[in-house]
């Protein structure tokens, strides 16, 4: 006979919603998900193939996914009739098809905020890194080729004094102006309409003729959609001084490769600090050729601390859905 116990149980998981998570998330996040949902985890941690979207969400009304699956909308179409939200734990969703998800009335969310202040951390740390040849001065290391301290060895830019322009000045980029500032250097931005940023002294542009001319570093973070495409291109990398220095936490697509690539390579631009790359996780083998480049494997958000509170502000989102209140972070109409 079954315990009462386990009656409980099963009655408590035949009144939870199905909620099928695609990836391994932190801990706290999983215990949470598991004890308000009846959680489909992933331990295996493997990417959903095709097939996985139907089979996996099979009677599930909502998914939490991440940046790295591809929702796109062949994946959205197959998805079964009962999903009715999607949780995206990311505050980018370009990977999401929207239109595909309102055409079956599938709500979107996302994560903003909490993971401002990790991305902008990391945006500094490529700038630092660009700017410093720590690439080069790690690869010594590891080789066992230093041969000592000299006066003229792998010596960089100093970024303190320097103009740091900041595309796409959001809640990340005004994160890293403050930090920029903080290292001494004078924050560039474009903006039509002049705007009032109490603590922060920025110079603000009306059109791109003065910017990017005035820029020494660029960081990018802009949100990746049809309009930024390539936004890097190579006649704005033209525009920019000899030796300017690149750096990208948004999207890897937001950049024009053979444009960065062909710069890095002439000397134009003196270094990049990349975090994002198009086609994740491959990325175009000159990056990793070349010596004035310093690379992270997206790891913007990856600290414990930041990925379990977008793991919780994803579950908010879909506690607030399924209470019948407008979630937070909606991202759909
Ligand atoms: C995001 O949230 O969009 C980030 O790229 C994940 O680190």
């Amino acid at each position: 006979m079954a315990s009462s116990k386990s009656m409980t149980r099963s009655a408590e998981s035949a009144t939870k919603r199905r909620l099928v998570i695609t990836r391994q998330l932190p801990q706290p996040v999983e215990a949470r998900a598991q004890r308000d949902y009846t959680a489909l985890l992933n331990a295996a941690d493997r990417p959903f193939t095709h097939d996985d979207w139907r089979s996996r969400c099979t009677a599930a009304e909502a998914v939490l996914c991440t940046p790295a699956d591809r929702l796109d909308a062949e994946v959205i179409v197959q998805l079964p009739e009962s999903i009715r939200i999607i949780a995206t734990f990311s505050v980018g969703y370009e990977h999401i098809d929207l239109a595909a998800a309102a055409a079956r009335n599938i709500v979107v969310t996302n994560t903003p905020d909490v993971l401002t202040d990790a991305t902008a951390d990391i945006a500094m740390l490529l700038l630092l890194g660009a700017a410093r040849r720590a690439s080069e001065g790690e690869a010594l290391m590891r080789q066992r080729a230093w041969t000592g301290w000299g006066p003229t060895q792998l010596m960089g830019t100093h970024v303190g004094g320097k103009a740091l322009g900041i595309v796409g000045f959001g809640r990340i980029g005004q994160a890293v102006a403050r930090r920029a500032v903080a290292f001494g250097m004078r924050v560039h931005c474009l903006s039509r309409n002049k705007r009032d940023l109490p603590g922060l002294e920025t110079q603000q542009h009306a059109n791109e003729t003065t910017f990017w001319p005035s820029c020494q570093f660029v960081s990018l973070h802009l949100p990746l959609t049809s309009a930024t495409r390539h936004y890097l291109n190579a006649a704005r990398i033209a525009r920019l001084p000899r030796g300017a220095i690149v750096v990208n936490t948004a999207r890897g697509d937001v950049v024009d490769d053979d444009a960065l690539i062909a710069a890095l390579s002439s000397g134009h631009l003196a270094a990049a600090g990349l975090d994002v790359y198009s086609g994740e996780p491959n990325f175009r083998a000159e990056y990793a050729a070349l010596p004035n480049t310093f690379l992270l494997p997206h790891l913007g958000s990856a600290t414990l601390e930041t990925r379990s509170a977008m793991g919780f502000r994803a579950l908010d989102n879909l506690d607030q859905f399924f209470a019948g209140e407008p979630p937070a972070d909606r991202v759909t109409r």
